[in-house]
This record gives C-alpha cells, structure tokens and sequence, in this order.
C-alpha cells in the first residue's frame, strides 16, 4: 500500500520548476514510431505514464537511451508491426495514439481499446472517422480497434471533428503525416500540448501548419528523419502549484512555464484574490487574505482546463462566499468532492456542476485519490488543512506529477510517500 502523508497548514515558500507537458509527452513517444532515425527529447517528464509508453515502445522493437532523467534518445527505424501487450496498453488512455502511430508507420494498427481515468463514457469516435476519412477501415468490435490502411497507403482528406477533442486531433495529425496528398482537421482541437506534437513532427521533417488554431493542415511526406525536441512545460503541472500556494497560502516563484499557456488560470486566481506576477518564463503566486469565491466553467483551451477543476475546486472550498463549478466536458468528473466534504468542505454536486460553500478551514483525514487531478486537489486540500491527511491510491498521482513529494518539500511542505504492507498501520509524517 502506498500513501501520502501530509501534515497540513505550512504556507509554502522557495521556487519549484515544471517537468515537462504529460499530455505533449504521451503523444510525441508514441509518433516517433513515424520516425526513421533518432529521436533525442528533452524535457520527458519521468513519471509513470511515460514509462509505460516507453515499455509499450520496447516492446515494438524500438532502441531507447536514458540520457539524463529527462532526456531521451529512441530509435525505431527497426521497429516491429507487433502488437503492444494488452496489459500495458489498457492501463493507459494514450496508448490510442498507437492506432495513428502503427497505421501511419505500418499500413496497419491493431491496438486494445485504451484504459485511463474514469470521469464516464470517453468515446474514440471522432479518432475512428478521422481515420475513415483518410481511407482506413477500421473496426472495433471484442475489445481491440484495428485500423487497416488502402494497399497505396492512407490518402489525404478533409476531417470534420463533431466535437473538439484533443485526442482525436493529434490521433489524426499523426496518423496523417506519412499520407498521400493534404489532410485538413476542422474544428481542431488548440491546446498547447497540439502546437507541440505538431512541432516535433515538424523538427522530423513533417509539414504540419495550423496548429494551435481550429483548422490543421497535414501535407503527408514521404519518410520523417531523426532531430532534436524539447517539450513544452506541463500546463496543468504549473496550475496545480499555482493552486497549492492559492490554497496554502506563501510565496512560491514557479520556474519554466509558458505565462500565455496559464493566462485563464491565472486571471480567476486574481479574481480570487490571490497575486500572480507574470515573467518571461516563470509566474510567482503570492496569498496572504482569504481567498475571494468566484465562478468557473470548464472549457477547450483557451477556456478554463477540465483537467484543472478539481484543484481550483479546492481554493473555492476555502474561499469566502459560495463558488460555481460548471464541468462542461466530462459527464462525472466531482467524485473528489465528497472527500473534500470528508474533510469539512460543503460541496453540493448536481451532475456537472457543483455548488461550494467556502469554509473556514478544512480538516485532515484519510482520502482516497479516485484519478489524477482528483489525487493533485487532495495533495491540495492535504497542505491547506489542519492536520495530518493521509492519501491513498497515489499511483494516480505518479501517473502525471514527477518528483511531486520532492518539489513541495522543497517549498517547506511536510509531505512524506510511503510504502507499507497492506496490513500493517501508517506511520506519521511528523
Ligand atoms: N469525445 C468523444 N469522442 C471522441 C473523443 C472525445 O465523445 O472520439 C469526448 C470525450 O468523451 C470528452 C470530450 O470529448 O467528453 C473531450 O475529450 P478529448 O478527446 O478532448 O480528451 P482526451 O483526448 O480523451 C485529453 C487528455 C485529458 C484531458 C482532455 C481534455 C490525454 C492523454 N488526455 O483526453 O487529460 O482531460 O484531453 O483536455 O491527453 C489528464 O491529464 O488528467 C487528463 C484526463
């Protein structure tokens, strides 16, 4: 049993640096299937979804070199057309990039349906028709999607999305770039971690221009070469420890973020009350007063992050007066939100939105982190409470954060990991 240990109500200090953008990361390791040739990437984020992409990756033949924790080289100009194993595959939601890496590479994709958090039906469909369009059969029937490409190969087309979908645009994008002939994504997805896969396809010699606006142009090339990538810093890994200080209290300058990719997180925390300080590539949050409440709907960038809801949900919990939360891309994702009440936070949840009363403090307790951003706002709500919270099913919270336990302790949190035999009790983190 893994667990986190935090002794809560230590306002934090000091400077922490973003790894890497988990979501450019898990896209770009599965492209360089595409490539003939070296890939060398910095800025991998070492966390445990990157490793298993990594494994999935070996797996398929692929040459991969560590040449610093967050620096790779992978080479899979011998890669084989096997199947990735089941298993590692369902544990993760990415490995659906798989399906536009093994068609683009190998004509052919046979992939088991991907895994991932649980916030409701998470479709592929819009990855599936934009794979038709570009002249593959697809099926999907006992668990597995298998992709087929024409004998010529995958034939440029025109895509449009019925909804905005980040997977299914960089599915696409991948899928698309050894094409025959020019495809165009409409109403593509715009989020940062796009602008970077389309980037590092680019630096292989791709021909990718549109992206981070609605309409994505692919013109297919021939072969991709070996190059040099570094990857963007992670979004939502600068917003959590935005959120963490927005809720702790301190002073914390946050080093290698992208301040234009934070700009709606950081404009309802000064809503709230809190001081952000924008520089050319880091961002320091500062809060003394109570918190202000405020309203925030979730939307595709640049709207307010889905993947940030639950952690501005714990600065809401604290704050004066009642906040909003209007969840418009997920059908279930505030199952975190009776934990926060377990905690003496007063959340009501109607389907997808929830209505927070702001308390005064919250207490710590034993809480289970049900998914990834659900764990970061329980990390959260753990170093603003009173208190000793204990976390539970961390292997969500090590699937996106590296070093998480590292970085806070280093701005003064008292947070320890440990590991005990399931039977045996916890000891304090005192
Ligand atoms: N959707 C469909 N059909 C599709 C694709 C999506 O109905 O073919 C629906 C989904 O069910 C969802 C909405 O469209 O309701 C948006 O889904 P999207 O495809 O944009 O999300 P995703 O690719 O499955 C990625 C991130 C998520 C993040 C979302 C939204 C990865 C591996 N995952 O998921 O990240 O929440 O985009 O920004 O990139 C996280 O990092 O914690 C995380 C969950």
């Amino acid at each position: 049993m893994k667990r986190y240990i935090i002794h809560g109500g230590r306002p934090l200090h000091g400077t922490v640096t973003i790894s890497g953008a988990k979501n450019a990361a898990v896209a770009i390791l599965p492209a360089t299937l595409l490539v003939e040739g070296v890939c060398r990437i910095e800025n991998v984020p070492d966390i445990s979804d990157v490793r298993l992409l990594l494994d999935i990756l070996s797996s398929m033949g692929a040459s991969i070199r560590r040449l610093s924790p967050n620096t790779l080289e992978i080479d899979c100009t011998h890669a084989r057309d096997s199947e990735a194993s089941d298993d590692l595959v369902r544990r993760i939601r990415a490995s659906y990039y798989f399906i536009g890496a093994q068609l683009g590479r190998f004509g052919h994709a046979r992939v088991a349906l991907p895994g991932g958090c649980n916030f409701g039906p998470r479709p592929i469909d819009q990855h599936i028709k934009g794979f038709e369009a570009i002249g593959a059969m697809v099926d999907t029937s006992n668990g597995y999607v298998c992709a087929t490409a024409p004998n010529d190969g995958l034939i440029g087309s025109r895509v449009n999305l019925d909804m905005v979908s980040v997977g299914a645009t960089m599915n696409i994008m991948i899928g698309a770039t050894l094409a025959i002939g020019t495809t165009v994504i409409e109403n593509a997805a715009k989020e940062p971690h796009i602008v970077d896969l389309a980037n590092f396809l680019n630096a292989m010699g791709a021909k990718i221009s549109g992206a981070g606006t609605d309409v994505i142009k692919i013109r297919g090339v021939r072969a991709l070469h070996g190059g040099f990538y570094s990857i963007i810093p992670d979004q939502i890994e600068a917003g959590t420890y935005m959120a963490a200080v927005a809720a702790a209290g301190g002073d914390v300058l946050i080093q290698n973020v992208i301040p234009k990719h934070m700009d709606c997180i950081s404009a309802k925390l000064r809503e709230m009350g809190a001081r952000v300080i924008e520089y050319d590539d880091s961002i320091r949050v500062q809060r003394t007063n109570r918190l202000r409440r405020a309203n925030v709907k979730t939307l595709p960038y640049p709207g307010f992050p889905t993947d940030m809801q639950p952690q501005i949900a714990v600065c809401m919990a604290l704050a004066n007066g009642v906040s909003v939360i209007t969840e418009s891309i997920y059908d279930t994702r505030f199952r975190y939100c009776q934990e926060l009440n377990h905690m003496g936070a007063s959340i009501k949840v109607d389907t997808k939105v929830a209505v927070i009363n702001g308390v005064e403090k919250l207490m710590g307790c034993t809480l289970h982190a049900c998914d990834l951003r659900a764990g970061a706002a329980m990390v959260i709500a753990g170093l603003a409470a009173e208190g000793e919270t204990i976390i539970e099913q961390i292997e969500y919270i090590e699937r996106g954060y590296e070093n998480i336990i590292g970085k806070l302790t280093d701005l003064g949190a008292c947070i320890k990991r440990v590991e005990t035999p399931d039977n045996q009790s916890v000891p304090s983190a005192g």
